[in-house]
């Protein structure tokens, strides 16, 4: 049987990971330090629904002590042979990378580096890490290829993937390690986060509570549906060498046609308040998937009305505890 160790596995993609891994007969070992960074509740919560099945290991753990991780993988390791490390684990969120920057760089850059050094000391083939659109900063191209530059990030979220990714490379380049870089664009789906716009905009809808938006709402996302992006990252677990992907739905939408969909889906008009724009968000993200498709057959197959349907579905299934989240 095979064996993953994938942090952050509490988290949204995480959850979602786990799960379907846990389908195909891996055996997981999940990490995840549950921190605060958004409501917590969502975050047991979905450990909750892993918690129990066979095969799924959680351990609560913070990346960024290597003392506690050392000795994590000596205790679970050691003659245990791992195939694959699946790094998830980040401060997420672009907005907040500005107010609190130390525990974004802690968790997204000394965070991968004790886990590659691990990767690499224990002679784990494949390490695949989850990257953002968000490093390709404020480009206008038609969509965003994987040569494109990525050196001007408009956010502390964004730099510190990006330090990862070079990070990632010396190491590849040093010790021959396999490295899977994945540039995931806006995902969103069931148990989603709570500080992103689908996960907002339905509970708000579903509430009658007014949503904030920030600038004029024209700005467009490639929105993703959740388990395509699964398929794709345990697509890349094959791949050897150092490689980038793409792995985003290819057809953006503004926030405002989001909005409208999400009025339209659950038939309830959503009041809005206007904010000032923010600084740290890209006007537009549009994925170039050609090499991913080139590299391991991955194309997404979920549009976003189907992908909006299954979200909305699952919060009005879980509508009396999500109305506690904290958005
Ligand atoms: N959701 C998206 O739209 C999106 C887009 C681009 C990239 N990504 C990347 O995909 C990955 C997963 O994103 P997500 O949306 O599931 O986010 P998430 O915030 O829901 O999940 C990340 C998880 O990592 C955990 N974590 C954070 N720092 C940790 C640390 N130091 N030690 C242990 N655990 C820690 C958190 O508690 C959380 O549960 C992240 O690396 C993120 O940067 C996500």
């Amino acid at each position: 049987m095979k064996k993953i160790l994938l942090t952050g596995a509490a988290g949204f993609i995480g959850y979602h990971l786990s799960d379907f891994l846990l389908n195909k007969g891996f055996e997981v070992y999940g990490l995840d330090d549950l921190n605060n960074n958004y409501d917590k509740r969502i975050k047991q919560w979905r450990i909750s629904q892993l918690v129990g099945k066979k095969n799924f290991h959680f351990t609560k753990i913070n990346i960024v002590s290597p003392l506690n991780l050392n000795e994590y993988f000596r205790k679970n390791f050691k003659s245990n042979k791992l195939d694959a490390i699946i790094n998830l684990a980040a401060r997420t969120g672009v907005r907040k990378s500005t107010l609190d920057p130390d525990s974004y760089y802690r968790s997204n850059v000394i965070g991968v580096l004790n886990l590659v050094k691990l990767a690499n000391r224990y002679s784990i083939k494949s390490f695949v890490h989850a990257s953002t659109s968000s490093v390709y900063g404020k480009s206008r191209k038609k969509n965003f290829k994987i040569t494109d530059d990525t050196n001007r990030p408009l956010s502390n979220y964004a730099a510190s993937k990006k330090a990862s990714e070079v990070l990632l490379y010396a190491y590849h380049m040093l010790h021959k390690q396999n490295i899977t870089i994945l540039r995931l664009f806006t995902v969103y789906g069931p148990a989603g986060r709570p500080d992103m716009s689908p996960f907002i905009f339905i509970q708000s809808s579903i509430n009658s509570d007014p949503i904030n938006l920030f600038g004029t709402g024209k700005q467009q996302r490639d929105f993703t549906y959740v388990d395509d992006v699964i398929v794709g990252i345990y697509k890349s677990l094959k791949l050897k060498g150092y490689n980038v992907l793409n792995l985003g739905n290819n057809k953006p939408i503004s926030i405002n046609h989001l909005i409208v969909k999400i009025s339209e889906l659950s038939k309830n008009k959503i009041k809005i308040n206007k904010k000032p724009p923010n600084p740290e968000d890209v006007p537009f993200t549009a994925a170039n998937i050609s090499r991913t498709k080139q590299l391991i057959g991955w194309a997404p197959k979920t549009g976003i009305d189907q992908g909006l349907q299954k979200t909305l579905k699952w919060h009005l299934k879980n509508k009396e505890w999500l109305s506690k989240i904290k958005i």
